[in-house]
């Protein structure tokens, strides 16, 4: 690769983004040498922005909240991932054409399956929230065959959207059962779960804790908040006290996600495990 190449994380709020740290690590792993953009923008400004960042010699950016689903609509064609996803977490420019994708879940799979060593087949997961975090995240963890997968969500009508939409599907089947509710004590504590998933973005504010009955989290191998910080979320801490086997943020996702998307734009598969010691 003979020029520098150009790329970018971009959403609102970004400022908390370690997507440049992660990305530059891998350039140096690979000799490589890139500019990483990581820019604050709105949902009005992304047509403008990326058209922007494409003429100007762009060649691959990451998408992240508010714009995952406005993305999709941005790309000339669109993977098979990131329409079941119904969001985009990666563009890029593939000979004159401009490509999404989503990195999300196959990121989230990696980094349970290979670096926690959490075999998926036959488990039962419990997802909590129903926004794009899990939409982006549903068909991979399907495509794995758990046990079940339970979506509970604040607003229950949301959880049983997710699931109506993925069975609307074309070409997409799956063994599991699929279960919805709320975040009802009774309908929480009706069976026990190997991982629980925080994918609301109640950890942003710190003082935010769910209310979840404890015990669902005895017996339970691994919780894991996507969202990442240096302090543990309330969520976290509410898994250790209720007797989670281990408890995680999302750091791990963020770098196998990213692992991908650097494939994507470059052709070149970095080494994770040196960012995950
Ligand atoms: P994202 O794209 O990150 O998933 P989103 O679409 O805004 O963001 O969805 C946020 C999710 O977090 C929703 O499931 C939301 O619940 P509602 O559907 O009831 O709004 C959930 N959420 C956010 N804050 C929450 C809180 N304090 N308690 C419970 N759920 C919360």
């Amino acid at each position: 690769m003979d020029k520098k190449l150009k790329l970018a994380v971009i959403g609102s709020p970004i400022k908390h983004s370690k997507s440049p740290q992660i990305h530059k690590s891998f350039a140096l792993q690979k000799g490589i040498e890139i500019d990483f953009l990581k820019e604050e923008v709105k949902p009005e400004e992304l047509s403008n922005w990326l058209d922007n960042f494409f003429t100007s010699g762009g060649t691959g950016l990451s998408i992240t909240l508010p714009l995952k689903e406005l993305a999709i609509n941005y790309a000339d064609d669109v993977t098979e991932r990131a329409k079941l996803a119904s969001s985009a977490n990666v563009l890029y420019k593939k000979d004159l054409k401009i490509i999404a994708d989503n990195t999300d879940g196959h990121g989230l799979v990696i980094d349970l399956v290979k670096n926690k060593e959490f075999q998926i087949r036959d488990k039962k997961l419990l997802i909590l929230g129903s926004g794009g975090a899990t939409r982006g995240l549903l068909p991979s963890l399907l495509k794995e065959e758990p046990h079940s997968i339970t979506i509970a969500n604040r607003t229950e009508r949301k959880a049983e959207k997710i699931v109506a939409d993925l069975n609307s599907k074309e070409n997409f089947t799956f063994n599991s059962n699929l279960i919805t509710g709320g975040l009802s004590d009774t309908f929480l504590s009706s069976s026990e779960y190997d991982l629980i998933l925080n994918a609301t973005s109640a950890s942003i504010d710190r003082n935010n804790s769910l209310k979840l009955p404890k015990k669902i989290f005895s017996g339970c191998s691994l919780a894991l908040d996507l969202y990442y910080s240096e302090e543990k979320s309330a969520f976290l801490e509410d898994a250790l006290s209720g007797g989670a086997n281990t408890a995680v943020d999302g750091y791990g996702m963020l770098v196998e996600q990213g692992a991908e998307s650097f494939r994507l734009w470059t052709n070149l598969i970095p080494d994770t495990s040196r960012l995950l010691i």
